[in-house]
């Protein structure tokens, strides 16, 4: 089974050993850096642009939950699978869009709905009833309580905790270590214990962040219904079975 993986990276290299895992042999990257020819053992074939002309399956490594979005939408939904490390514990029933990757270590509880493009890093948790929307990274060590609602590109850090019931609203980030004891409504970095809004450099503000209030429309993103289908984790097949 082939797989291109768009994202020349340290986090492509990780999701191709995840892919690797998951029983594909044949992996390449692209990348629209001209410079990149190899990412680990993997040859970098060209520019993102030589995607469209392939009919193999694709998976888009890009830390930028935007770019990634941008990515992810050009391609059919049939191509794009679910990565799911045979390390990580997925509860049955639990779903996953399309163009997700749970690493190592991670654990996704049951009644947990995470939407398309998400990555679930290395060590995290995502516990029972969750929604997630649409491209959030729970990066690694993070964790959500139970029932814990993020609208689409919220980005949670390294360590952080989310505790349970509350609601993150779309495009907000939480800092490293902080610990979110109240809803988040507005968007926003927050940071420390409890978790507080901090004013950022332009440069880092999510240009796609939403407005208060807002917490996406990943819930019923096309990418969750057939992500069982899709998955090719060994390990997730066995539970699923
Ligand atoms: C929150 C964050 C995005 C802020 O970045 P930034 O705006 O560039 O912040 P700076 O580094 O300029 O720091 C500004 C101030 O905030 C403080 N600060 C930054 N991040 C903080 C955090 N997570 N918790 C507490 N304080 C933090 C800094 O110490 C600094 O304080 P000072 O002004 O008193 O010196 C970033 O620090 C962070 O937490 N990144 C997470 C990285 C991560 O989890 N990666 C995961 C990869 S899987």
């Amino acid at each position: 089974m082939k797989l291109t993986i768009i994202g020349a990276s340290g986090h492509g290299r990780v999701v191709a050993d995840i892919a690797c895992l998951c029983g594909y042999d044949g992996i390449e990257f692209l990348d629209d850096d001209e410079n990149l020819k190899n990412c680990g053992p993997y040859p970098v074939a060209g520019p993102s642009s030589l995607a469209q002309e392939q009919d193999q399956d694709l998976f888009v490594a890009i830390g930028d939950a935007a770019v990634r979005r941008r990515m992810l939408e050009r391609f059919s939904e049939k191509r794009i699978p679910v990565l799911i490390h045979p390390g990580a514990i997925v509860a049955k029933g639990a779903k996953i869009g399309r163009g997700s990757v749970v690493m190592a270590g991670a654990v996704v509880n049951p009644g947990a709905v995470i939407g398309r493009g998400c990555i679930i890093n290395t060590g995290s948790s995502v516990d029972h009833d969750c929604l997630l929307g649409d491209y959030v990274h729970v990066a690694v060590g993070a964790h959500l309580c139970g029932s814990v609602t993020a609208g689409d590109e919220v980005w949670i850090g390294a360590g952080a905790v989310v505790s349970n019931n509350i609601r993150l609203c779309g495009g907000c980030r939480i800092g490293a270590g902080a610990v979110v004891v109240q809803d988040i409504l507005e968007s926003g970095t927050y940071i420390g214990v409890p978790a507080r809004k901090k004013t950022v450099a332009a440069s880092l503000r999510t240009p796609t962040a939403k407005t208060c209030g807002e917490f996406g429309g990943g819930y019923s993103s096309p990418g969750i219904k057939e992500a069982h289908a899709h998955t090719v984790s060994a390990q997730w097949n066995r539970r699923a079975a």
